[in-house]
């Protein structure tokens, strides 16, 4: 199956940037654009739900004038996530909003529903749903997604178990349409395995964390980039659903990251918290991939150190393969 024409677009690097609750905004997800790739927000970060048509708008107008100002300039397509969770009471509103501005892309997470994606394919847009395993993502295109966004281990926030090579191995056993991958993708090197292993897309979320443009406060950022893979703790205990989270950022509550309480409500997955510590305003989201990301900076240079490290893998591995395989 090809590509439907909207992910036909040429990008910088084949990426779609993650939406990341209250870090996305209509900021980082312009830049994101303007880089290149793919840039999406949950509509939930946008409040009250009155500022989602603001934000729409502004994020079109701002690609709009950047094309017109730079017409050799890569501009990519954007995306707005819908979180098709019962705990959403704005899903229906943000959804009318989303129809009435033919958004190109919604991705829907934590749920899948035929309505919510007859909605969107009344425009013409395409719906993506994340999912952590096989059973999930047939569900979803049962239910009328267009494309799958994987979600595998060490993916930032709410986030599989499952290695993307069993994943996106059994899903392509059945699904040729279009498939994501995401789960600690930091690297231009992990994009090309992202595509090796058969998706389409990166999906990359935590290595924008770090940038300007996101909206989180400094000391999200600086640990970031001091943390690594061993940092990051996967727990239930904030949302009662399993994420990865920075290890520090639950250790400066007093917390001890190895003995955290079982949840003791939810799921809650957007305003979870333990006690007066909330998930994702106190107790930080990120993926394992992090490592990757040496410093703090603009959108623009991470795509472009995500692109250069893309091209630099992409032929040191025909370099190695040649190498290494006989042919003939
Ligand atoms: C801080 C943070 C907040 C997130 N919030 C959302 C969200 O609101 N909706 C959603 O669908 N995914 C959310 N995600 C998950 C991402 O969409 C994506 O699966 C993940 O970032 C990919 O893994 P990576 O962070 O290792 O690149 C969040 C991730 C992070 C790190």
């Amino acid at each position: 199956m090809s590509l439907p024409e909207i992910l036909q677009t040429p990008l910088t690097v084949p990426v779609v940037a993650s939406p990341m609750f209250i870090a996305s905004g209509p900021a980082l997800v312009s830049a994101q654009c303007q880089a290149g790739v793919i840039g999406s927000f949950p509509a939930l970060n946008a409040r009250p739900a009155s500022q989602l048509s603001d934000w729409l708008d502004e994020i079109t107008e701002s690609n709009a004038a950047y094309a017109a100002a730079n017409p050799d300039a890569i501009v990519a397509p954007f995306a707005v996530n819908q979180i098709v969770h019962r705990s959403n009471a704005r899903l229906d509103e943000d959804l009318a909003t989303i129809v009435e501005h033919r958004v190109p892309i919604v991705i829907t997470s934590l749920g899948a529903r035929p309505d919510v994606n007859e909605a969107v394919h009344s425009y013409g847009g395409i719906v993506l749903h994340d999912i952590i395993n096989d059973e999930f993502a047939r569900k979803a295109v049962e239910r009328g997604a267009d494309g799958l966004i994987a979600v595998a281990a060490g993916a930032g926030g709410h986030a599989g178990t499952l290695s993307p090579f069993a994943l996106v191995q059994e899903i392509r056993e059945w699904f040729d349409g279009p498939l994501l991958l995401s789960g600690a993708i930091a690297h231009g090197r992990s994009i090309l395995a992202a595509l090796a292993a058969g998706a389409d897309f990166a999906y990359v979320g935590s290595a924008f964390l770090a940038t300007d443009e996101a909206n989180v406060v400094d000391g999200y950022k600086d640990m970031v980039v001091d943390s690594r893979a061993d940092d990051i703790i996967y727990s239930s205990t904030f949302t009662g659903v399993h994420g990865n989270y920075l290890r520090k950022s639950i250790e400066v509550h007093g917390l001890d990251p190895a003995n955290l309480p079982k949840p003791t409500s939810g799921p809650n997955p957007l305003s979870g918290g333990l006690g007066e510590v909330k998930a994702w305003r106190d107790v930080w989201g990120s993926g394992q991939g992090i490592g990757s990301v040496a410093s703090r900076g603009t959108v623009a240079e991470t795509v472009d150190r995500l692109a250069a490290e893309y091209h630099a893998a992409r032929e040191g591995l025909l370099e190695r393969v040649g190498a290494l395989v006989r042919t003939s």
